[in-house]
């Protein structure tokens, strides 16, 4: 008999980060679970069945604990025995459901905090006096029943963490998931091994076997053709499912005219040597004349989104597909506002920016719960190409979303020379490894400069380059500044569409890592 997995699963409040707290914990070989908040004593019961639950997460939420539709939770979970550990929301609604006060923050606090740590036990033992945590929240609890203790403030948060003196029951009203929360990963084993005695004994190879067998058991005797772009993403998608399909699997590479310098032809040397059906359609005029007079970032990754379904939709046709397979991993799911709660960030190009009638009988997206590193960790096991393995992440709408405004040639130019030269100058300084993502913006400003003695006028162009582990969080790069001032000159030398260049100082949040 298969021995049960120590689980821990986690509620969803709808915050933008319930699906980080979940790999937050598989990244520690622990198995994670995301389910409804609502979900019943019975239900969380029944799941005892099949893993051995050993405790329990409550997320962060945008709502208010007292907003008329905002999300609760069945109360009796809280006098079975497992741990729990509230969130944020989470903390919030535990201390209300054991009638503690929560209220509207006098100040509401959004980024970083440090936290005084008042009393070092359970989820925060070994933690310094002052902790560097990161907050995002309206609402506070401002005091607990005896039966409770403090275990840390804030100068805004009276009760930033607490414990049930008796139960394996804390709150924090910090995202320990989140890595702007300096010692974060310490919490999480805290919690993980201490309080729930957990043992590591889950495994990522566990999810590839069962991915390749949901391909195989979807599609059946039918075909289907896979989106792909070249971006880890869709390749590692394609490779699943060129185990799981064979020759039932036609990849399709859209070259939409908003691609890196070079990139169709990488693309191409890489892919001829897998043994799949790959076909490349030459979609450029289409695309263009589509987003002609589209200046809106959302409408933009809209038409995007449902010209790349019309592309499919024909070579279907040809091939005789019943399924499309797309390679959407989690972050695109939770931007494009795809899960209960959550707000609307970005429309990504294959979840928010998909039209409402599609020609299949489904669409297949094995890698949905993921992070990007966890797909990296498979594009290892699947022994995909370094050069594929270490590929910096390109949006499905490529260079269309990083062009603010009009999408005019004059633009696009710009936009694939300064890009092109920042990937030359990364790499020369060997930045590359330490980078999640480098590239250009071309913003919608114009701006006077000299050059040859004469007056000029041109757009202004944002370098990006942010470090990150998962795209949920990130922050701007500190590249140092003569490789900055080299890329500067350059671009301003080398693009005669451009007369400024400036640095993007915003960590994400609050900004995003693409522009649009
Ligand atoms: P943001 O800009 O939301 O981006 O911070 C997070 C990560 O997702 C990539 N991205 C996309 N990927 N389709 C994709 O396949 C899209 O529509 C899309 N939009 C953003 C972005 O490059 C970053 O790595």
């Amino acid at each position: 008999m298969q021995t049960k997995i120590d689980t821990i699963l986690v509620l969803d409040f709808g915050g933008q980060y319930c699906h980080l707290i979940s790999r937050r914990i598989r990244e520690r070989n622990v198995y994670s679970e995301i389910v409804p908040h609502n979900s019943s004593l019975e239900e969380i019961k029944a799941l005892k069945e099949k893993f051995n639950v050993k405790g329990l997460i409550l997320s962060g939420g945008p709502a208010s604990v007292y907003g008329q539709s905002a999300p609760k939770l069945d109360y009796r979970i809280l006098e079975d025995d497992m741990p729990i550990l509230g969130l944020c929301y989470g903390h919030q609604i535990l201390a209300q459901a054991v009638k503690g006060k929560v209220e509207p923050a006098a100040c509401k606090e959004y980024g970083i905090t440090y936290a005084t740590i008042d009393k070092p036990v359970g989820i925060l033992e070994g933690l310094s006096e002052k902790e560097k945590v990161w907050m995002s929240h309206g609402d506070t609890v401002c005091s607990l029943p005896d039966t409770f203790e403090i275990l840390a403030h804030t100068d805004n948060c009276p009760v930033a963490a607490f414990r049930h003196k008796d139960k394996l029951i804390y709150g924090l009203q910090w995202h320990p998931e989140v890595i702007h929360t300096e010692n974060g990963a310490h919490m999480f084993n805290n919690f993980i091994f201490n309080v729930c005695k957990c043992e590591a004994n889950w495994q990522m190879e566990d999810i590839v076997e069962k991915m390749v067998q949901e391909l195989k058991n979807e599609v059946d005797n039918d075909k289907a053709i896979i989106g792909l772009s070249g971006g880890i993403d869709s390749s590692v998608a394609t490779a699943l499912a060129a185990i799981a399909l064979n020759e039932k699997l036609t990849a399709v590479y859209v070259d939409h005219g908003f691609m890196r310098e070079g990139e169709t032809e990488a693309i191409q040397e890489t892919f001829s040597k897998f043994k799949i059906n790959f076909i490349v359609v030459q979609a450029k005029e289409r695309f263009i004349k589509k987003l002609e007079s589209v200046t809106e970032p959302e409408c933009k990754r809209k038409m995007i989104g449902e010209e790349f379904i019309r592309v499919f939709e024909e070579e279907a046709l040809k091939t005789g597909a019943q399924y499309l397979i797309q390679g959407t991993i989690y972050p695109d799911v939770i931007e494009s506002g795809s899960s209960k709660n959550s707000a609307n960030i970005k429309s990504h190009h294959n979840v928010g920016g998909l039209p409402e009638k599609i020609k299949f009988k489904k669409i297949l997206e094995p890698l949905r719960d993921l992070y990007k590193d966890e797909v990296r960790k498979i594009a290892k096991m699947l022994d995909l190409p370094n050069e594929l393995v270490n590929r910096q992440p390109f949006p499905g709408p490529g260079l269309a979303v990083r062009i603010i405004g009009l999408l005019t040639e004059e633009k696009i130019r710009a936009v694939k020379r300064s890009d092109k030269i920042v990937r030359e100058e990364i790499k020369e300084a060997g930045l590359a490894e330490n980078l999640w993502q480098y590239f250009t913006v071309v913003t919608d400003t114009k701006a006077t400069g000299v050059k040859g003695d004469a007056r000029a006028y041109g757009y202004v162009v944002a370098i990006r380059a942010v470090e990150s582990r998962e795209a949920m969080t990130a922050s701007f790069a500190k590249i140092p500044y003569d490789v900055l001032e080299k890329i500067s000159t350059r671009i301003t030398n080398e693009v005669p569409e451009v007369t400024h260049v400036v640095y993007d100082i915003t960590h994400k949040p609050p900004a995003t890592i693409e522009w649009e």
